[in-house]
């Protein structure tokens, strides 16, 4: 019996309407993104992915009120990628900073017949909200609402983690950093448990740690270098200070003295193990450039892996056998 989630992202087809969290969603619809995201990756010794004509003649808008680099970019990429018409709101002139209410904002831009809106926002819950007023046919993509999920984010770091390893069910996975304010880090968790992954380490100050880790499935390390023995992944949080109403930490300093990911730290990893990180990084916060500029980095090519995960998700979401309903 699917839950909430589920009923407002599924259609009555099981397929994907809304993408808001990955929480609720099957292994086998991860899977089937991940491995639609693969036929948008480019042949080997090409550069860049080839135009398709899966999305000509719908719309999609960008609507980030919140600042982004990687997210807000890969997604128009990605529907430019599909042939979709694109635009993106420059929230900072619109006119929600004269008042306008998100409803209105959706009302409008609606009426000028859009099919698919990508919405990031400082407030958990936005995304969900835009899905819940959304009309018929119009999808919604959520690219990070507050603290709350990050799913695409997350699906592009498990494309990259397959891509290296292969079978997620062997794996020790290392989330490390601010989880307390990463959105990032919750839809992670969702995604290496919902695709079986055995052992997901989460290690942090206890001043950045949420309660409930163990309720999702994982184990919580006080010591990096604890939590970093024998993984296959290391995946390292920036310190979210924008989101910090307080003294979480001590310094800067002492943060990377405790938690930051040295090349000397590294080793107590697997040999072949790889770096991953969301960006923005804070180099020489939580991680050393030695390490984010290693051999064993896969940080930009997470960034790549964005555009076909996005892809895969507009394709799927407004290619879907019901259309609109
Ligand atoms: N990882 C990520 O969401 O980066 P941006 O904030 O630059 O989009």
């Amino acid at each position: 019996m699917p839950d909430n989630r589920s009923t407002l992202q599924l259609d009555s087809n099981g397929e994907l309407k809304h993408l808001l969290t990955l929480d609720g969603l099957s292994r086998e619809l991860l899977t089937e993104i991940l491995d639609r995201a693969e036929t948008f990756l480019p042949p080997e010794g090409e550069q860049t992915i080839r135009k398709v004509p899966i999305l000509r003649g719908k719309t999609v808008i960008n609507l980030f009120f919140e600042n982004s680099t990687r997210t807000r970019m890969t997604f128009d990429l990605a529907a430019s990628r599909l042939s979709a018409d694109v635009l993106t709101l420059d929230v900072g002139t619109s006119s929600a900073s004269k008042g306008e209410s998100l409803l209105d904002t959706l009302r409008n831009i609606e009426a000028m017949h859009a099919h698919l809106f990508v919405i990031r926002h400082t407030a958990s819950g936005a995304a969900h909200f835009f899905a819940e007023h959304a009309a018929p046919g119009v999808s919604v993509l959520n690219a990070g609402d507050g603290n709350h999920a990050h799913p695409t984010q997350a699906l592009l770091d498990m494309l990259t983690i397959r891509q290296h390893k292969g079978d997620f069910t062997k794996l020790s996975v290392a989330v490390v950093g601010d989880i307390l304010h990463s959105r990032v880090a919750r839809s992670q968790i969702h995604a290496l448990r919902i695709l079986g992954v055995p052992d997901i380490r989460i290690c942090g100050p206890r001043t950045l740690l949420p309660v409930g880790l163990e309720v999702m499935g994982a184990r919580v390390f006080d010591r990096l270098d604890d939590a970093l023995e024998g993984v296959d992944v290391v995946n390292m949080l920036r310190v979210q200070r924008e989101r910090m109403q307080g003294p979480y930490l001590p310094s800067a300093d002492a943060y990377f003295h405790d938690y930051g990911l040295t090349p000397e730290r590294l080793q107590r990893a697997k040999p072949d193990a790889i770096v991953m990180h969301p960006g923005p990084m804070n180099r020489g916060v939580e991680i050393d450039s030695a390490v984010a500029d290693g051999g064993q980095s896969v940080i930009l090519q997470q960034v790549t892996n964005g555009v076909a995960v996005r892809m895969a998700v507009m394709a799927m979401t407004l290619g879907r056998q019901g259309g609109a309903e």
